[in-house]
């Protein structure tokens, strides 16, 4: 704690306060507009949190139960509490932002048992939210800390609206529930909340470091949300043997749902970037052949239909090279795929016989098109692990620049799960080795994000979502999702949603499908707009973004220039318009440039736009991406409307989307 302090006030110009008395303390966010008082009451650690002096979580439960020692959730005593005062001013290697402030007072509150165990809890208090983490010291009696209980509680005051998806241990691949708190029987985090009196909360975790995952369980229907950890086969939710350090626990607090995209919480909970040397991470759009196989015209596995051919790789690279795409990505491209399911199944090492991966590598460099390596491991991660060091260095020495992975399947050791101790572990080593080799990755079925990005920047992107690819052989992804993620699982941090489908109802190739995953593949389809698909690129954000089509169905089309010019990484964002489910629209600047992405959900609207975001004395030549007279999300939502004008500050345009539709702009300034 000295140490912290020292160093904290050291670099920062820190005040340290003490309170008063340790067994009431309260604390402040820097503004003072939301506050956090702390109690004990029978010895039990509480926690209250006021915005504007509005009780929004009423009196919950702090503490933790272990299986090898005495548990932290009774006769407790407070020793003392310490204040620090942190002002701050960061520069993320990429973001939605160039500059963050981090901001927050933060109240370290000591606690002891009869047994003389000890319990810091650290709370953090800044102007867009409250966090807080245990850090259990262990001692030398102890040879490890197994934590059987997390009694968090966040007692939700009122009955607010919600957004969450179900607890799950391993998949967030789930449509979202809109629903009273009361009726969540539980949820995977962020969940997102908004209350009768219009201010939002949304619960999630920051920095997820040697822990387990948390879901929440509403107890009793009551809406006191509490800390469910995944198990490990045995029952222990989090084993160290070392101090026992928590993640954070986070509520953002916002008076407008856009609040919550802008707020950078979450990032700022964690620690600065251990990678020193960042000139080799870099924001990207990038190709793959992927597509294909969801849509079932290509497969994995070698053969005649196979898709990741050194033909076709060069093909997917001569199209990313005409239109200024840096990436490309061959699934399929090594052996293994058709034992998915058996343990020991994935080589990581080995390329399929009709995919010569130095040729490969190397066409695309001299293209510009950097590779980005392929790992699935269908959940196996004895076997990946075995040879995980050697495949990065692998891909390492032939020049790639990053890789995807993916871990679709149960988890082998059997009993462990996606959302684990265990696992959170793997994943997070994976990105150290990552780093290790200058490898930037992007995880399928990971576990969730909560801002490791700042400590680790070669983690760009992940799943953890209903993503594309469920359109392609499901009941797909309903108009209203889009309208959703940004406000709750995008908290997190970026999303690798594989945006960018132009044949939206998958009829340029419905001759050549074949089912792998799905009865009656004639139902499918993306079911958006073309132009809501330029506007992904801008409301989702993701510093790696796909351009997800097959190159046949894109090349040509006038649409592509949007993709083209779009960034990746932002200097600033704004959310002009957000209302949850229903419609948002997302403001980015890059430089000089700004892109617009809106977009609605099953009902067709009009968006007001007031362009008062752009610079005063300029003129910006304004290009819309637009639903057409003619789109019908139905019949012809590939049907787009492309114009330009000429606009200022002073302007406001209204844009018409239909149902399922929206739009992209981008705005650059004239001379
Ligand atoms: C699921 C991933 O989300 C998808 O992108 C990938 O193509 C398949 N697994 C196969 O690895
Ligand atoms: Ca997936």
């Amino acid at each position: 704690m000295n140490r912290l302090i020292s160093l904290v006030s050291l670099f920062l110009g820190v005040l340290l306060l003490s309170c008063e008395s340790p067994r009431k303390v309260e604390i402040s966010s820097p503004s003072s507009s939301i506050e956090v008082k702390l109690s004990l009451s029978g010895g039990v650690p509480y926690y209250r949190v006021f915005y504007k002096d509005k009780m929004l979580i009423g009196k919950s439960k702090l503490g933790l139960q272990f299986k090898n020692l005495d548990n932290l959730d009774s006769e407790m005593v407070a020793v003392s509490c310490d204040t620090i005062h942190h002002r701050e001013k960061w520069s993320p290697v990429w973001g939605q932002s160039s500059s963050i402030d981090n901001n927050y007072n933060e109240m370290v509150w000591t606690l002891r048992n009869e047994t003389r165990m000890e319990m810091k809890v650290h709370f953090r208090v800044f102007d867009d939210g409250v966090a807080f983490r245990y850090v259990v010291p262990r001692n030398d009696m102890m040879d490890s800390i197994l934590v059987s209980k997390e009694l968090t509680q966040f007692s939700v005051k009122g009955n607010p609206e919600s957004w969450s998806i179900p607890a799950n241990y391993d998949s967030y691949e789930m449509l979202y529930n809109h629903k009273r708190l009361s009726k969540v029987k539980d949820a995977n985090t962020p969940i997102t909340m908004k209350r009768e009196d219009g201010v939002y909360l949304s619960i999630h975790e920051a920095s997820l470091t040697n822990y387990a995952g948390m879901t929440l369980v509403n107890e009793r229907g009551n809406n006191v949300l509490g800390a469910n950890l995944v198990p490990w086969p045995d029952g222990i939710k989090v084993r160290v043997d070392s101090d026992l350090i928590s993640p954070w626990r986070t509520i953002q607090i916002a008076p407008k749902a856009g609040d919550l995209i802008t707020s950078s919480l979450i990032l700022n909970l964690n620690e600065p970037s251990k990678v020193k040397d960042t000139s080799w991470i870099k924001p990207m759009k990038y190709v793959g052949v992927w597509w294909g196989m969801h849509i079932g015209t290509e497969v994995w596995t070698e053969g005649g239909r196979h898709g990741a051919t050194t033909e076709n790789s060069k093909r997917y690279i001569d199209f990313a090279h005409e239109h200024g795409f840096t990436g490309f990505l061959p699934e399929g491209w090594n052996k293994g795929w058709d034992k998915w399911g058996q343990s020991g199944a994935f080589d990581q090492i080995t390329p399929a016989k009709d995919f010569n991966i130095e040729e490969v590598v190397k066409y695309g460099k001299e293209k510009g098109v950097g590779f980005i390596g392929h790992h699935e491991t269908g959940g196996d991660i004895v076997t990946y692990e075995k040879y995980m060091d050697k495949a990065f260095k692998m891909l390492h020495d032939l020049g790639a620049v990053g890789v995807k992975t993916g871990y679709a399947g149960g988890i082998y050791p059997r009993g462990q799960h996606h959302h684990g101790q265990f696992m959170v572990n793997h994943y997070r080593r994976v990105v150290e080795t990552a780093a290790k080799y200058h490898l930037m990755v992007d995880a399928h079925e990971p576990i969730k994000a909560t801002g490791i990005a700042r400590t680790w920047p070669n983690m760009m992107t992940r799943e953890g979502v209903r993503g594309q690819e469920w359109n392609a052989w499901s009941d797909g992804n309903p108009p209203s999702h889009y309208a959703t993620i940004p406000f709750t699982r995008m908290l997190g941090g970026p999303i690798d949603y594989t945006p960018g489908i132009f044949d939206l109802l998958i009829k340029n190739t419905k001759d050549k499908r074949v089912s792998w995953n799905c009865d009656d593949l004639s139902k499918t389809r993306v079911h958006t707009t073309l132009a809501k698909q330029l506007a992904l690129y801008v409301v989702i954000f993701s510093p790696w973004q796909m351009v997800a089509d097959l190159p046949e169905n894109m090349e040509g089309n006038p649409a592509l220039q949007f993709i083209e010019e779009v960034p990746t990484t932002w200097d600033q964002t704004l959310v002009p318009i957000a209302q949850i489910g229903e419609e948002v629209v997302i403001a980015r600047r890059s430089g000089e440039n700004w892109f617009i992405g809106g977009l609605t959900n099953e009902k067709a609207r009009d968006s007001k736009l007031t362009l008062n975001f752009l610079e005063g004395n300029k003129k910006y030549r304004a290009t819309i991406f637009r639903d057409a007279a003619d789109t019908d999300f139905d019949k012809t939502p590939e049907k787009i409307a492309i114009e330009t004008r000429v606009v200022s500050t002073h302007d406001v345009l209204n844009v018409h989307m239909v149902q399922g539709g929206g739009y992209a702009i981008s705005f650059m300034p004239i001379n």
